[in-house]
Formats: structure tokens, C-alpha cells, sequence
């Protein structure tokens, strides 16, 4: 039950690796991107007590020695403090320009790890270990890597491919299921914006993934890092294309702003939610039927997610105020909204040419 996606980046080209059991394989598998039997592993308190001895046997399994730094859990993480600690630390450890580090853990340690291994010595190189579903169907793919500032999210960051992704889809077991289903949000989205077929498989599918089913979530992933992989080599850099991926976020970004980017509403949650939204947005430009959002929403409710903007706790800002959130997205160019729309399911396009009032109603009807 192991699939290989490869990612086809010239020179620095990399497998992603998707299947149960490969922790306990990371030594014969990290082995030959070694220069000597050592790792540098970084990881989060949460993650090293459920999964880091899993990871150092399997890495001892070849003689493959580990140093390393746990961080405390959570979004504020991604911060200069403690971007400076790992690459402090790193160096500390004398992790040398041909070394290997390793992120074990959810999106968090992927993007800064990974942004701490692109600025050290001038880049060395990383190993994805992903153990959210949304890491491994998400961020741990594409090389984006980075930090919170002062002024959003990901504002400070470096593209740097990893040189292996280890997708271990056991580690998914230990996911609650609230965590399972936000990365399921980003797993849904890509059948959405751009394979009709996949989302019809999710349909009949997703319930029995969701419950455990180690095939379906095999395949879940695999498609979901192949559809992800074919994307960033189009586009490595988001100069057009890539921004597919955004189905969803422009929504997300202003409901996550809105909640305090609190436990009240979880990325993954946004997206599923912007997907709708996006789709009935698109319904009401004429771009694609008013059956397609009804869909989404249908799909999203069958798996027990959060569908409708009222599904999240508390109160939210009126449609203006949330427009003003949309405005704050680092997709803005030129100070006009860039929206990832669509013509129909699997066909997803990118576009500045929405009409304000447009959005504003169907954040009006949203609220209400
Ligand atoms: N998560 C979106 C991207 O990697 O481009």
C-alpha cells in the first residue's frame, strides 16, 4: 500500500512518499541523502510524545543518530523568535551545508523548519515528515515555507523544496477527528479545482476514509499530492497557476481574520467553507450552475463538517467589514482581489474581475 509522487523540479526534484509503516522504514529511506549517519530532527512537544521514538527507531534502524529540538504546539510558533531559536540551534548542533534536517509534524514545523533550513548556511537541505493530514496533502508539497509577522500570516517566507516527503498515513490514526476533517477541507478543494472525478470518488468515499479506511486514505493522499505536485512544477514560484490552490482562501482568510484565528474556526474548516462560498459566488456570476455550490454544501454536511458561515460560533462582522478583511489578503495585487472561481466542479480559474457588489451580497446572504 505505498504510492510515489514524484515531483519533478529539475535539480531539485524530490519523492513524496504516501503510505502506513513509514516512519519505522525512515532509515533505509532518508539513508541515501545522507553524507553521514546523522539528522537534526525538529518537532513540537505534541508531536514528539505520540511519534518522535517511532521516527528515531526507524532512523536507528540504520545507524542514523538524531539530536533534537522540541518547540511548544501551536500557530505562534511560526514566529521570528522562533525562526532564530531552530536556526541557532541548528548551528549549535553543527549541521553542516550536506546535512539532512528532518520537520516532524503538522504545517507549523514544515514551514518553519523549512524556512529556517533555507536561510542556514545559505540552504541545507530538509526532509518532510508531515503528520496532519493537511501537511501531507498541503504544505508539506511545494516548498512554500515561512512564518507569521506583525502584520498576517506567511508574510515572511522563502520557496525551498524538501528533499523527500515521508507521508506516514498511520499517523493519521492519531488525529481528532476535528483535525482530520479540517485537512479533509484542503483534500475536497482539490477536486474541486480541477478534477470533477476525484470529487465524485470523495462523495461516495470520503465517509468510510474518514472512519479509518487505510486504502481510501492512501489514495486520498496520493491524489491529492499528485493533483498538488502537477500544480507547483507548472508553477513553482504562484505567478499564475498556483494560485489555484487558493480555491477557497480568499473566504478563509477573512473568516480566520474575523474569528482571531482562534479554535472557534480551524484553517482547513475556512477552506471547506470559502470552497462553498467561492462556488456560490461563482453560481451567481452565471459561471457555473446553482446545482454545483448546492453540491459542495451537500458533500461538506455528509461528512459532519462545518458548511455554512453560521456554523461557526459567535458573532462575525457585517458583509462590508468582512469585504475590508478580503482587501487584507497578501493576494491583493494592485489593489484589486484576485478570486480562484469556477465554471463548474474540476474547473477552477483564477480572476480579479468579480464585481464588489456581487461579493457583498453573497457574504450579505452568508451572514444573515
Ligand atoms: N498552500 C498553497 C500552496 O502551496 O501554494
Amino acid at each position: 500500500m505505498r504510492e510515489t509522487v514524484h515531483v519533478p523540479l529539475g535539480d531539485r526534484a524530490y519523492d513524496v512518499l504516501i503510505g502506513p509503516g513509514l516512519l519505522a522504514e525512515a532509515g533505509a529511506l532518508v539513508s541515501p541523502l545522507l553524507p553521514r549517519p546523522r539528522v537534526a530532527v525538529v518537532t513540537e512537544t505534541r508531536v514528539a510524545a505520540l511519534h518522535l521514538a517511532a521516527l528515531q527507531d526507524g532512523l536507528g534502524q540504520a545507524g542514523i543518530d538524531t539530536v533534537v529540538l522540541e518547540l511548544p504546539p501551536g500557530e505562534a510558533t511560526k514566529s521570528w523568535a522562533h525562526l532564530g531559536q531552530v536556526t541557532e540551534w541548528l548551528l549549535e548542533q553543527k549541521v553542516e551545508r550536506r546535512d539532512v534536517v528532518v520537520a516532524l509534524g503538522g504545517g507549523v514545523i514544515g514551514d518553519l523548519v523549512g524556512f529556517a533550513c533555507a536561510i542556514m548556511r545559505r540552504g541545507v537541505r530538509f526532509v518532510q515528515v508531515p503528520t496532519s493530514l493537511l501537511a501531507q496533502v498541503d504544505s508539506s508539497v511545494g516548498g512554500k515555507t515561512g512564518i507569521n509577522t506583525g502584520q498576517g500570516k506567511n508574510l515572511a517566507g522563502a520557496f525551498h523544496q524538501p528533499s523527500l516527503v515521508l507521508a506516514d498515513t498511520d499517523v493519521l490514526a492519531s488525529l481528532s477527528e476535528r483535525d482530520f476533517l479540517a485537512g479533509y477541507g484542503e483534500v475536497m478543494k482539490y477536486g474541486l479545482l480541477g478534477d470533477a472525478a476525484f470529487f465524485g470518488w470523495l462523495e461516495t468515499n470520503a465517509p468510510a476514509m474518514a472512519a479509518g479506511d487505510m486504502g481510501l486514505r492512501v489514495a486520498a493522499v496520493r491524489r491529492s499530492v499528485e493533483m498538488k505536485a502537477e500544480i507547483v512544477t507548472r508553477d513553482e514560484t504562484e505567478q499564475g497557476d498556483r494560485a489555484l490552490l487558493n480555491l477557497g482562501h480568499t473566504f478563509c482568510h477573512a473568516l480566520e481574520a474575523a474569528t482571531g484565528y482562534s479554535d472557534r474556526l480551524l484553517h482547513g474548516e475556512g477552506v471547506a467553507i470559502g470552497c462553498g462560498l467561492a462556488f456560490e459566488l461563482s453560481a451567481r456570476l452565471g459561471l457555473c450552475s446553482q446545482e454545483d455550490p448546492s453540491r459542495v454544501r451537500a458533500h461538506l454536511k455528509a461528512m459532519g463538517m462545518k458548511t455554512d458561515v453560521s456554523d461557526i460560533p459567535g458573532d462575525l462582522p457585517d458583509a462590508s467589514a468582512m469585504l475590508d478583511l478580503m482587501g487584507q489578503d497578501k493576494k491583493v495585487i494592485a489593489g484589486t482581489l484576485n478570486f480562484v472561481l469556477a465554471r463548474g466542479i474540476g474547473d477552477a480559474f483564477v480572476t480579479s474581475d468579480v464585481p464588489r457588489d456581487v461579493v457583498l451580497s453573497v457574504l450579505g446572504d452568508a451572514l444573515a
